[in-house]
């Protein structure tokens, strides 16, 4: 997408063709920040401070990683390690996961000498596939919002209500629930975004709102407990968010708040979709609430925040007395009985097993754990 006219990616090879760039996500939406990533301790860190975000990004900045790290050590021993440190950074996208088992294969598949160079290979073919795959949710979710458009008498926007940031910063392009309102926005179909700020870090204040005002579509920032009410009073037409795990029963982990939003949505008869790319989806779980691991983050993030002062300086305020104690659950899980459809690359499905297994075939028969 472009930013101040410009295409970007979240990530790329840098003009050496070997060090990894990234938009520091941290320093969003003041400043533009391009960092640069050398080691794969680089990459863990981008990952576990959340330079890069967004379940995709995570996978493709882990792919990127293994590459850093088999340009340093490409021994068996170099891969065993870069994969257990990299895995660690963040616990919750199960996309990490995946993008190693990718890089699994391959290492395996390559004599010592060969690894580096086909590592890098399949790195870049994870990034260009997540474009492909964010691109295609984009089309399916559109068809829903032009529908929803249709529906309304044309005369309206449709009135979208997402949470976190699942657009293109989420991913390597487009995003997974904001690509559906970036193509149905192209395509001339009118839309607004009711922008969740998303405490405790932000990301729908700092990131979908720069996001979406970059590509001017039409939104309006709220306080993350708003939802409810304009749900109550006909003013969301739609909820789309992303997931950082999908169980393969079609139960959802997201951004903490997200569950509480569903519930609104639920009671409220507003239609609840997540959009997800395959990767997203952890054939191996069923029940979301009693098997995913819910990420806990540093206390900091809810006492504290980050913003610019009327001087135009970057600061960190405290909120709270010295000795407050906080408590930061980073994730919830949305039942899948709570989602009217889950938006995927090859199509929309209900959020179940027999949605999912449906669509995905050739993974469903992938092993469940437990
Ligand atoms: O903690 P974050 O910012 O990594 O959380 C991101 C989200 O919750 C997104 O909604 C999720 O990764 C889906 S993004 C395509």
């Amino acid at each position: 997408m472009n930013v101040d006219g410009t295409p970007y990616r979240t990530i790329w090879l840098a003009e050496d063709g070997w060090a990894v760039e990234i938009i520091d996500q941290t320093r969003l939406p003041h400043e533009f920040i391009v960092a640069r990533l050398e080691t794969v301790e680089d990459a863990i860190v981008a990952i576990r401070d959340m330079l890069v975000r967004g379940a995709p990004l995570i996978g493709a900045t882990a792919a990127y990683g293994m590459a850093l790290a088999m340009r340093a050590d490409p021994s068996d021993a170099g891969f065993a390690s870069a994969r257990q440190r990299l895995f660690d950074a963040r616990p919750t996208a199960v996309n990490l996961r995946w993008a190693l088992d990718e890089m699994a294969i391959v290492v395996n598949s390559a004599s010592e000498d060969a690894r580096c160079a086909a590592v890098y290979a399949r790195a870049a073919d994870i990034s260009d596939e997540d474009v492909g795959i964010c691109s295609s949710i984009g089309d399916h979710g559109a068809t829903l919002i032009k529908a929803a458009w249709e529906n309304k008498g044309q005369n309206d926007p449709v009135n979208i209500l997402t949470h976190c940031n699942a657009g293109w910063l989420a991913t390597v392009d487009w995003g997974t629930a904001i690509a559906p309102i970036y193509k149905a926005h192209d395509a001339g179909i009118p839309v607004h975004v009711w922008v969740d700020e998303t405490r405790p870090r932000n990301q729908g204040a700092s990131l979908t709102a720069w996001e979406l005002l970059q590509h001017g579509v039409p939104h309006t920032l709220i306080v993350d407990n708003a939802g409810g009410h304009i749900m109550q009073h006909g003013m969301v037409d739609m909820c789309i968010t992303g997931t950082d795990r999908t169980t393969r029963c079609g139960d959802v982990c997201n951004k903490i708040g997200t569950y509480l939003k569903a519930l609104a949505a639920h009671d409220n008869g507003v239609p609840f979709y997540v959009g997800l790319p395959g990767p997203t989806i952890d054939w191996t779980l069923r029940d979301g609430v009693a098997e995913i691991p819910i990420e806990e983050r540093e206390a900091g993030e809810v006492t504290h925040m980050t913003g610019r002062t009327g001087n135009g300086d970057i600061a960190e305020i405290c909120l709270t007395a010295d000795g407050v104690n906080a408590a930061n659950f980073a994730f919830d899980v949305t039942p899948a009985r709570l989602v009217t459809g889950l938006i995927t690359e090859r199509g929309v499905c209900a959020a179940s097993e027999q949605g999912l297994s449906a669509l995905y075939p050739d993974r469903a028969q992938e092993r469940e754990t437990a």
